[in-house]
């Protein structure tokens, strides 16, 4: 279904509208597996209700968490040339995989506006309020952007363009988010789009890059504890949504840093023996003192990993923009 809120936006929802009874079937089937297993773990695809959105907000502002700053050093420093590059090869949909409220993609957007590139912009989200709310903002912004949003599923909306909008695609996958796969999700994934990519479509991947380990731990174990409440979150939304009765305060949040891997574990940590029942799952999970729930997973690359990455996926690397302490990392892939 198409809405057209003015001449320059419109909005497609293609979410499959799962009713509330099936999410939460789901949710509920993920936590008992979570559980059950030796090494317990819960998905970090879980941090994301209301209250978790609104912690993630709040990490992004944290003097810690230097992600998000960098990643928008890189789009202030290189706007231009990131902006002819993406246009060079003509018109195109540039397509923002997880736009959320677009704050560094905007940068970009203004640049191809004074440039007078021929784009369309197309965010795409789960989230219909977030789609809505980014339109509405764009519209008071940047009236004169042509703005189609599509709510659902990447490959959903990924699909529908094709059948219905077909022209050169620019993907954006900014802000880490590539981090939160483990390397099997991630080539996985990154082959699916690769699979609706054609010559001259390019790819933008904001990658966190491997550095000192105590900057890294120090953005994932801030001072002022944002980190722990929005890992916590995880147990208050599984007693607020499955009746569970996990006591929080008896849990702790633990981040380690493994410079081998590359890899920023997040876990929850059992202070005692506990038995915690989940009505939901229609059982209970038993956990000893010190016992620990793995919930998630950020890993960092090198430059020598971005390039190998792009050369399995079939991928010409075109350019990495950097910002300016070289924490962070945009690339920009190009199929040729
Ligand atoms: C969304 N994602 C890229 C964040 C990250 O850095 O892995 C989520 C996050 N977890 C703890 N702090 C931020």
């Amino acid at each position: 279904m198409t809405t057209y809120y003015s001449t320059t936006t419109q909005i497609t929802d293609l979410s499959k509208s799962e009713t509330g009874k099936s999410a939460t079937a789901r949710f509920a089937q993920d936590v008992k597996e979570g559980l059950s297993q030796q090494q317990k773990q819960l998905s970090s695809r879980y941090f994301y209700d209301g209250e978790g959105s609104r912690l993630f907000q709040k990490i992004m502002h944290l003097p810690e968490y230097y992600l998000t700053r960098s990643e928008h050093n890189v789009f202030t420093t290189h706007q231009q040339t990131i902006s002819s590059q993406l246009a060079a090869k003509g018109n195109f949909h540039l397509i923002d995989l997880g736009a959320g409220d677009a704050t560094k993609t905007k940068i970009i957007l203004r640049q191809l506006l004074l440039q007078q590139s021929d784009f369309d912009y197309v965010p795409v989200d789960i989230s219909g309020d977030a789609m809505v709310e980014l339109c509405e903002n764009l519209h008071d912004e940047l009236p004169e952007l042509q703005t189609h949003a599509v709510v659902g599923d990447y490959f959903d909306a990924l699909d529908w363009l094709d059948a219905n909008k077909p022209s050169r695609k620019v993907l954006l996958f900014l802000g880490s988010n590539i981090g939160n796969f483990n390397p099997d999700e991630r080539m996985a994934f990154l082959k699916k789009v690769r699979s609706h990519m054609q010559p001259g479509d390019m790819l933008l991947i904001g990658m966190d890059l491997c550095k000192e380990p105590e900057t890294i731990l120090r953005a994932y174990d801030d001072a002022a504890g944002v980190t722990a409440d929005f890992n916590l979150n995880l147990l208050h939304r599984i007693n607020r949504e499955l009746g569970g009765n996990f006591d929080v305060g008896q849990f702790k949040h633990f981040a380690l840093y493994d410079p081998q891997e590359g890899v920023m574990k997040s876990f929850l940590i059992s202070q005692q023996d506990q038995e915690v029942s989940i009505k939901a799952t229609g059982q209970s999970f038993y956990f000893h003192a010190w016992e620990a729930i793995h919930t998630e997973s950020s890993y960092k690359f090198t430059l020598k990993q971005a390039e190998t990455m792009g050369q399995e996926l079939g991928f010409e690397l075109q350019h990495i923009f950097q910002d300016k302490n070289h924490y962070f990392a945009d690339v920009l892939y190009v199929v040729t």
